[in-house]
């Protein structure tokens, strides 16, 4: 559904996307992850004709997103990050204006205005001047906006941005609803969001493409594989040396100890389990031994290792 080559963006000498290539399926819901400034707007921009890039290609449902501009839109549902509003009209009024400019009419648009509202919970309030509404209906407004004209991609910008954590939840499960139906391409800066709804992740950073997949493998794929917990009882520097000396283990943290016991956090690599060797070590030392567990690398360690180490 969404096919992007080699995209480039330059602002005036700044490169804010560099060689960005990526493929979006139809029915996919997808992930488009990175920090403040990665390059997410100025892609999904991109994508929605709103901004030319420097260079590279994107296509949309096979057409070229330059060349046929005027159909590419007529496909994409867009929200952007701040949801353009007109204040002093009504939610059933605004929307309906919006279907016009996309070129709905008479009882169709009517009919497409009342199913938008009605699947993003707005029928209740649909005489509501939009000045007075709170942030999460003024987000469930830029979302029947985006689908009032039953586009089948919908792109949507950090659409949870600014929402408390109960808006948030019901936008997410508004947007895993609307996946039923919608190819949906959705950019954030909050892991848990993409963790939750999203089948596959696409994270950038400083412009670039640093992973895709599915969250999980994406964590399994990670170097720093995660982490192994252990607690022993003996001297904590002599302890700390010896686990250090491992070959998979790549940093070793005291946590906390109390009496003559320590935990120990160690960071592992992936694919080893070093348990088998801490196990080994502790009976070779005699070093009472009474906690030795494993915990899997999460998103968000997959994140962090992505982009913070990456100032080269
Ligand atoms: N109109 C612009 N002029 C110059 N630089 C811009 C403009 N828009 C974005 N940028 C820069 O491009 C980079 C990517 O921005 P953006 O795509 O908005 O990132 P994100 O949406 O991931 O936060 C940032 O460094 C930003 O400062
Ligand atoms: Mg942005």
């Amino acid at each position: 559904m969404i096919k992007v080559e080699n995209l480039s963006k330059r602002y005036s000498g700044h490169t804010a996307l560099d060689s960005v290539s990526f493929e979006v399926g139809r029915g996919e819901i997808v992930g488009f992850l990175g920090p403040n400034g990665a390059g997410k707007t100025t892609t999904l921009r991109i994508l929605t004709n709103y901004l030319p890039p420097s260079s590279g290609q994107a296509e949309i449902d096979g057409l070229d997103v330059f060349k046929d501009s005027l159909e590419v839109r007529r496909r994409i549902g867009y929200m952007p990050e701040n949801v353009p509003l007109y204040n002093d009209m009504r939610i059933k009024e605004y929307l309906r204006f919006r279907a016009a400019l996309k070129g709905l009419k008479g009882k169709p648009m009517r009919e497409a205005v009342g199913d938008a509202m009605e699947r993003c919970g707005l029928h209740e309030v649909r005489r509501k001047m939009i000045g007075t509404l709170s942030k999460g209906f003024r987000q469930r407004v830029g979302l029947a906006d985006a689908l009032v004209n039953k586009p089948p991609l919908l792109i949507l910008d950090e659409p949870t941005n600014g929402l408390d954590p109960n808006q948030i939840r019901e936008v997410r499960s508004l947007i895993k609803e609307l996946g039923e139906d919608h190819t949906i391409l959705i950019s954030t800066h909050i892991l848990p969001e993409v963790e939750m709804t999203c089948g596959r992740v696409i994270i950038i950073n400083q412009g670039k493409i640093q992973a895709i997949g599915e969250p999980r493998s994406l964590a399994g794929r990670m170097r720093s594989a995660g982490t192994v917990r252990v607690e022993l009882k003996g001297d904590p520097h002599f302890i700390q040396a010896k686990l250090d000396d491992l070959s998979a283990v790549r940093k070793t943290r005291l946590e906390k100890s109390s009496n003559d016991w320590h935990l120990f956090v160690l960071k592992v690599e992936a694919n080893k389990d070093v348990r088998e060797s801490i196990d080994r070590l502790a009976r070779k030392e005699q070093w009472p031994l009474r906690e030795l567990s494993r915990k899997g690398v999460s998103l968000e360690d997959v994140f962090a290792e992505l982009t913070m180490h990456q100032h080269d």
